[in-house]
């Protein structure tokens, strides 16, 4: 017979709405939660502390992993934070978030841990702090990160996010339907973060100018979506793909699937994330939803998610 966790912890996926890359050096972007996708951890009591991945094949003893293990380093801060010793637990992980797609699966599976065994030891933290947990080991995942991933898949609800600063949430005033289609490239962000990188130390003026554009589409963007103006939020996703292209973020695979979303009737749509692969989104008139997402499908989107930004999502 399968035995009860003691405890479990989860955490959605998420998606950029607006400000990838710009966000690395100071510029505000937007993000939402998407619950279509999970990452859980559950709790066992055991002999001794281990982390499986179960999706991944993979089995940590916590005490003997590397302390660039992402699994033995979010266990070990937690116990760290909480003053208590490594306990005796085989914490499972599952997860449907697919990975290196910009869907934020490495944060959330950290949170979920987190979640876990907060709830296991009876204690609670507040979501500040569990953020901070979580972008500690995003370090290890992605270098520099920015830490958006990290608080949006903590706070689960929309952000507008500055690197440093506490998270904003904003009015959403009508629905919004988000269709994020997936190229099947996987596409880690720390290698696009450090290409961006290398491309701004030898072009500073030129990237600087390319990620205040975005800070400024940013901003726009949150004026329409607070005020509900679905065309006016679709140019502005257009116009931050192309700054976004300029970066050198795009791909071929990206760039096909926008125009198919465009065409099949979306009102705007972008890469999602780091780039080069990974996801895209298009915002889709409600009538057009299953339109487009037949349209991604057919043009070679290895999957499509549906998911809308709701006005009570926001409290
Ligand atoms: O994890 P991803 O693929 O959604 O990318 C994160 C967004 C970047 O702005 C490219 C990097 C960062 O740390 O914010």
């Amino acid at each position: 017979m399968q035995a009860t966790p003691i405890a479990h912890g989860e955490a959605p996926g998420k998606i950029i709405l607006f400000g990838e890359h710009a966000v690395v050096y100071g510029h505000p972007a937007i993000a939402i939660p998407v619950f279509q996708v999970h990452a859980r951890a559950e709790v066992y009591r055991a002999q001794t502390c281990t982390v499986e991945a179960v999706d991944l094949r993979r089995r940590v003893h916590v005490n003997r992993a590397s302390e660039r293990n992402p699994f033995a380093r979010i266990v070990k801060l937690v116990c760290a934070t909480v003053r208590r010793p490594l306990p005796p637990w085989r914490i499972v992980v599952t997860s449907d978030i697919p990975i290196a797609a910009g869907l934020g699966s490495g944060a959330a599976i950290s949170a979920a841990i987190v979640r876990a065994m907060l709830a296991a030891f009876d204690v609670s933290l507040e979501d500040a702090a569990i953020s901070e947990l979580v972008y500690e080991v995003e370090k290890i995942h992605h270098g520099t990160p920015s830490g958006i991933d990290n608080t949006v898949v903590v706070y689960e609800r929309p952000i507008w996010f500055v690197r440093g600063l506490p998270p904003e949430p904003f009015r959403v005033a009508r629905p919004l339907h988000l269709l994020i289609a997936d190229t099947g490239k996987p596409s880690p962000t720390k290698i696009a973060v450090e290409d961006v990188r290398r491309a701004w130390e030898r072009e500073p003026q030129r990237y600087e100018a390319l990620f205040q554009a975005i800070g400024d589409l940013t901003k726009q963007a949150r004026s329409a979506i607070e005020q509900g103006q679905l065309d006016a939020l679709g140019a502005l996703m257009n116009a931050n793909h192309a700054l976004l292209t300029e970066i050198g973020v795009s791909s071929p695979e990206l760039d096909a699937l926008i125009e198919t979303a465009l065409a099949a009737g979306a009102v705007g749509a972008k890469l999602s994330g780091a780039g080069r692969g990974g996801n895209m989104i298009a915002l889709t008139p409600k009538q057009a939803v299953s339109q487009v997402e037949n349209a991604l499908l057919n043009a070679g989107a290895v999957r499509v998610l549906h998911t809308t930004l709701r006005p009570m999502d926001v409290v």
